[in-house]
């Protein structure tokens, strides 16, 4: 997606030769106006597969979730990092342990809200490992829906989220994808590749 890719070299920031900082517009302070055209294209790429719920994973996939949910007309479920203690809810968890981040957390899904009869389109900021979609698919699978795909803003072609992903049997469409960074440098992915 030209508009995003555009935008990541107007301000985003290579950090190291795996990390990219794109606090302006996505982790930090959203740019609703991109977020509106990233949830179009969304909408527009899944038109056809039925979707009846987005699925985000808290907090920097639910701007892009919910646009995509608007313009798909559904309604969009955020996984929890963390849990309730004061809800006795009908939870479905799985355990994601980040290796970007070093960190290990059980991500929770209400069965109120997701079920048989659901199609879910997963969405999130950053695809690095693959391990927060994988445990979406998981959560979404263990509460009886089928999987559309998984729409990512920002994969890190480099890294190994995608090809597991692909691997797993589920489509994944990503609006930018960066085949490398540099300290200042930050090359995409070009179409014939
Ligand atoms: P992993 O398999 O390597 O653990 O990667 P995963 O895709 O699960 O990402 C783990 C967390 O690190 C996610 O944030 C993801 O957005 C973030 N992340 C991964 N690579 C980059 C990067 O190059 N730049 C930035 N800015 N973030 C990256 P999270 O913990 O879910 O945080 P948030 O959604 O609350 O912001």
């Amino acid at each position: 997606m030209k508009l995003l890719e555009d935008k990541i070299m107007a301000e985003g920031l290579a950090l190291s030769d795996s990390v990219l900082k794109v606090d302006s517009f996505i982790n930090h302070q959203v740019d609703p106006v991109l977020m509106q055209e990233i949830g179009r294209d969304f909408a527009e790429h899944f038109k056809d597969a039925g979707i009846t719920k987005v699925l985000t994973i808290e907090s920097s996939g639910i701007a892009p979730a919910v646009s995509a949910a608007f313009f798909l007309g559904v309604p969009m479920i955020i996984l929890k990092k963390q849990t309730s203690k004061i809800l006795n809810e009908n939870f479905i968890q799985t355990n994601i342990t980040s290796f970007t981040k070093g960190t290990s957390y059980e991500l929770t899904l209400s069965a109120n809200y997701v079920g048989k009869g659901d199609t879910v389109l997963i969405i999130d900021d950053f695809l690095a490992n693959g391990e927060a979609a994988m445990g979406a698919i998981r959560l979404a699978t263990k509460a009886g829906a089928k999987i559309a795909g998984v729409g990512i803003l920002i994969e890190k072609s480099f890294q190994k989220g995608r090809q597991r992903i692909l691997d797993a049997g589920y489509d994944v469409y990503s609006q930018a994808r960066v085949a490398k960074l540099g300290e200042g440098l930050i090359e995409f992915v070009r179409e014939d590749d």
